[in-house]
């Protein structure tokens, strides 16, 4: 019986790590952490994160197959593949600070995983974490400098699950990718990790490459899609200044077959653990390499994205007066996209901040954000929201308590409101009774939509000024142009 251990029980390493125990019954798969709340909530009814469609996997297998644990050293020595999957954030200081990865936590999983390998049996060890190319190398060089009689083989096996979508991304993959040495133990070492994808995955999306182009495709995949958002992006602004319509000309353009129709809505910015750090990433490995055009032009993607951030705060304050001073705000979603609790690296971290900067008053209302991680994501410096020990706090707790509200409902958030903005897609969103947010708000009211949720013409009906990304702007919001 094979068993595997994963190191790191978060956003990937749980239900990645569900998955494979439900398709591979056979296979003892063990997820360990050292957070020991992390682990408690996943032995509990009460899962640390919020996956449509995850519960009913874990409950299947845990306990069967799946196991949840925080005795590390014990499950890591045991297992004959260890899966990486810790978190690897951008740097907040030192050499490369705000771009390079902080492979800190990687570095000492793998050196525990040295420590605690003892047999003479061969050993798996699976790069999961999105990692700088050639991370590969120095694990390697981690592992056989302190190897007591353990072989090891080191393979790079990226995740392209996406939030929200996590179950239905690791049923039906569109591709996995597995990185190996081109060595007969190499290669023997893919296979292994081949037979478990095969349980379900068809043997064509099961993809085997060199070590360096699978560690390099994930950073390119998320480059060229988070590329994609930052392009639709740049067109919403001049959307806005000429008339057109960012939904119609994204149709348009995405019915070419060989650009295609997904991730070509235009929004506030995209936000996310991932997209930004692996794109930073990207920008400082083509620096070290004497690569800065090619560093210059992913950083432009980034710079979009912030552009478009500001572009909506920009927009939000202009259209008020030019302030929003004392004025209350509500918000409508604070977590990066629909179907997750996840805030990190959300827009609605900036658009906030930006109103907060403008004096407002805010009233936040996301069906899976607590009011906690809210003032928690609203005081970090950028970064450090994967930093807890660095944190300086950027908007004081007295500013905090009384400028930021979170509420339990989208009536409350709106009620004497002077403008709603909506900053995540939840589905919700789209069947609120405007006309009950309407009536209990200042006059003139406005919406401003950042995720193109509501049907402008139905809004101005009722007697919003709107403003949607990207669509053709009100005569009211045509009078006060914003600057970016
Ligand atoms: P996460 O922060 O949710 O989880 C990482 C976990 O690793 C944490 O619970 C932490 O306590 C644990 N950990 C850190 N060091 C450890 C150690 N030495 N021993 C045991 N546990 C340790 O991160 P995540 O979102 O799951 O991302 C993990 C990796 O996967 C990152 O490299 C990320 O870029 C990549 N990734 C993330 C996504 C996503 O959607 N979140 C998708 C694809 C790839
Ligand atoms: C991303 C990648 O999609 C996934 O393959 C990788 O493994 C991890 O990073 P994730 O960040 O979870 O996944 O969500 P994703 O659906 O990619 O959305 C990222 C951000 O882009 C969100 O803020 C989302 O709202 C935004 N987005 C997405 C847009 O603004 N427009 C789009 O058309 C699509």
């Amino acid at each position: 019986m094979v068993k595997i251990c994963c190191i790191g029980a978060g956003y990937v390493g749980g239900p990645t790590m569900a998955v494979i125990a439900l398709k591979c019954p056979e296979i003892e798969v063990v997820v360990v952490d050292i957070s020991e709340p992390r682990i408690s909530g996943w032995n509990s009814d009460r899962l640390p994160i919020y996956e449509p469609g995850l519960d009913d996997v874990v409950k299947q297998c845990r306990g069967r197959n799946l196991f949840f644990s925080t005795e590390v050293h014990r499950h890591v020595g045991e297992a004959d593949i260890v899966f990486v999957s810790v978190n690897t954030p951008t740097k907040t200081c030192g050499l490369g600070a705000g771009k390079a990865a902080d492979l800190t936590y990687w570095e000492s999983a793998a050196r525990m995983i040295a420590d605690v390998s003892r047999s003479d049996k061969k050993k798996i060890v699976v790069e999961k974490s999105t990692v700088p190319v050639k991370t590969a190398e120095a694990i390697e060089k981690i592992l056989t400098h302190n190897s007591r009689g353990v072989k090891y083989q080191i393979l790079s096996n990226p995740e392209f699950l996406a939030e929200g979508t996590a179950v239905r991304d690791l049923f039906s993959p569109d591709r996995v990718l597995i990185g190996g040495r081109e060595t007969p133990e190499g290669r023997e070492a893919v296979n292994a990790l081949r037979n478990v994808y095969a349980h379900w995955v068809p043997e064509d999306r099961i993809i085997a490459t060199n070590l360096w182009s699978a560690e390099l495709s994930k950073l390119a995949a998320n480059a060229f899609l988070a590329q994609r958002i930052s392009s639709v992006n740049a067109v919403s602004a001049l959307c806005e200044a000429t008339g057109a319509d960012v939904t119609e000309v994204a149709h348009s353009v995405g019915r070419d077959a060989r650009i295609g129709p997904r991730f070509l809505s235009a929004s506030v910015g995209f936000g996310g653990s991932c997209f930004q750090k692996d794109i930073l990433n990207l920008v400082y490995i083509c620096e070290c390499y004497g690569l800065p055009e090619v560093a210059g032009y992913w950083r432009e993607v980034i710079r979009i994205n912030d552009y478009q951030k500001s572009r909506f705060v920009n927009r939000v304050v202009s259209s008020m007066f030019n302030t929003v001073a004392g004025k209350k705000i509500a918000v409508l979603g604070f977590a990066f996209k629909k179907d997750t609790g996840d805030t990190r690296e959300t827009p609605a971290i900036d658009v906030c901040r930006g109103l907060l900067g403008d004096k407002a008053v805010v009233s936040i209302y996301d069906p899976q954000v607590t009011e906690e991680q809210v003032h928690r994501d609203l005081a970090m410096k950028q970064f450090d929201w994967d930093h807890p020990r660095h944190l300086q706090p950027l908007i004081s707790p007295s500013d905090l308590a009384n400028r930021v509200a979170v509420v339990h409902d989208a009536y409350e958030a709106a009620r004497e409101a002077h403008a709603v903005c909506i900053l995540t897609e939840w589905d919700d969103f789209r069947n609120l009774d405007y006309q009950r947010m309407f009536d209990a708000m200042h006059k003139p009211a406005f919406v401003f939509d950042g995720r193109n949720v509501v049907d402008p013409a139905k809004l101005r009906e009722i007697g919003f000024v709107v403003y949607a990304i990207g669509k053709p702007l009100d005569n009211w919001l045509k009078d006060m142009p914003a600057v970016a």
